[in-house]
């Protein structure tokens, strides 16, 4: 088949796995690596096989590459995204889709403007975890749902990252560091969200990193790491989540739907597979089979689907406008928490459509 020819920005820690892609995908050949640092671009060139190693000028000058993946850091996502888009790329990064609502919503705007396509991260609702749930809330095993918890807590990130202070710094935090996958997940399962309120804390101002190259080194803690939202559902469904980096142990699930004939366990959804277990009425939790492939580490499908959506026109699924709405919940659940009030929302978007049953491993649109 005639592959989308593919540009990575960014080669730090997860870039492995995307440029993986490009193998357990046959619409993606990864063609070019860029990073601020050099010598990392040619590490994952010549790892991956990739036959350019570059600076982002060349790679956005290369008229080959349709879309460039940007897995920089949060703090510099939107301003990449926008010079992607300038250079007439379309582009799918990494999450958050920016830091600030404004910046965000540059992006998007720019990307409108040009007729080009904003994705981000992350694509793990995709997966056969998150895919069997959304069909089991379809096809009406849980009856109507009527409310959802999630929850994200551990201590942080510097005992295993080995650069993690952007963790601490805006556009870090537990909520805009994990909230996208747990909030992606529950869109995809439960609409949109139409008002949110929160409460936030700080409890450690200083954090010390004890992971290698940096341990010992002292971060200054600049945002809340410890976010509680409360999601008012279009559907009329209520949200709860906790993301918290100051708890040393918990014994919380990741996500659970509640409906009026069930409860829906859903598995992790920084992760593509299961388990899935269903609660009805006068039975225990079953374990349920997944309906949908991806259940292995797939990072990358929202850049095959990009790549497939162009071809047909179709929309595709982890979109900027998702990944915006993502965003503006987060930002709203700290509003809510400097502002002491509710915070209607001024975004929305629509449910991602589920992938189809009975995908071949590898290829998106048959
Ligand atoms: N590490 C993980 O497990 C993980 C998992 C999921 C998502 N993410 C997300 O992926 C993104 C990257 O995370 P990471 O852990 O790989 O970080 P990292 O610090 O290891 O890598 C980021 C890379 O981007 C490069 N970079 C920074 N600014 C740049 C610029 N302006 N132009 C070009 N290159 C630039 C850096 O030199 C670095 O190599 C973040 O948004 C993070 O939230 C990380």
């Amino acid at each position: 088949m005639k592959t989308t020819k593919i540009g990575i920005i960014g080669c730090g820690n997860i870039s492995s796995i995307y440029f993986q892609a490009g193998s357990n995908f046959e619409i993606l050949e990864i063609v070019a690596a860029a990073d601020i640092v050099k010598e990392r671009a040619q590490a994952r060139a010549d790892e991956f096989n990739i036959p350019k190693a570059c600076t982002v000028d060349e790679l956005l000058a290369d008229p080959d590459i349709e879309i460039v993946v940007n897995l920089t850091i949060p703090k510099v996502h939107a301003e990449v995204a926008l010079a992607c888009l300038e250079a007439g790329k379309h582009v799918h990064g990494e999450k958050p889709l920016a830091v600030t609502r404004e910046d965000g919503k540059k992006v998007i705007d720019l990307a409108k403007a040009k007729g080009l396509r904003v994705g981000s991260a992350p694509d793990t609702f995709m997966g056969g975890g998150i895919q069997t749930c959304r069909k089991i809330i379809e096809d009406g095993w849980i009856g109507e749902p009527i409310a959802a918890t999630a929850f994200m807590t551990c201590h942080g990130h510097e005992s295993w990252h080995p650069d993690p202070e952007f963790y601490y710094k805006a556009g870090g935090g537990p909520m805009f560091d994990m909230g996208p996958y747990y909030l992606t997940a529950l869109v995809n399962l439960m609409g949109p969200v139409r008002r949110v309120t929160g409460f936030t804390r700080a409890t450690f101002p200083e954090r010390t990193i004890t992971s290698q190259p940096k341990c010992g080194t002292k971060i200054k803690v600049d945002v809340p790491t410890h976010v509680a939202g409360m999601m008012d559902f279009e559907n009329g469904a209520i949200g709860t989540i906790i993301t918290s980096f100051d708890v040393w142990g918990a014994e919380l699930p990741y996500i659970e739907i509640y409906g009026t004939e069930g409860s829906l366990s859903v598995p992790d959804p920084n992760g593509f597979g299961g388990p899935v277990k269903l609660m009805r009425p006068g039975s225990g939790w079953v374990d349920m089979p997944l309906s949908h492939i991806y259940a292995d580490n797939s990072r990358g499908i929202g850049v095959a689907d990009m790549a497939y959506a162009l071809r047909s026109g179709r929309p595709h699924r982890a979109s900027g406008d998702l990944a915006y709405h993502v965003l503006d919940i987060m930002q709203a659940f700290h509003d809510a928490s400097n502002e002491g009030r509710a915070i209607d929302l001024q975004s929305t978007c629509a449910k991602p459509a589920p992938l189809p049953l009975g995908l071949r491993m590898g290829i998106l649109d048959e």
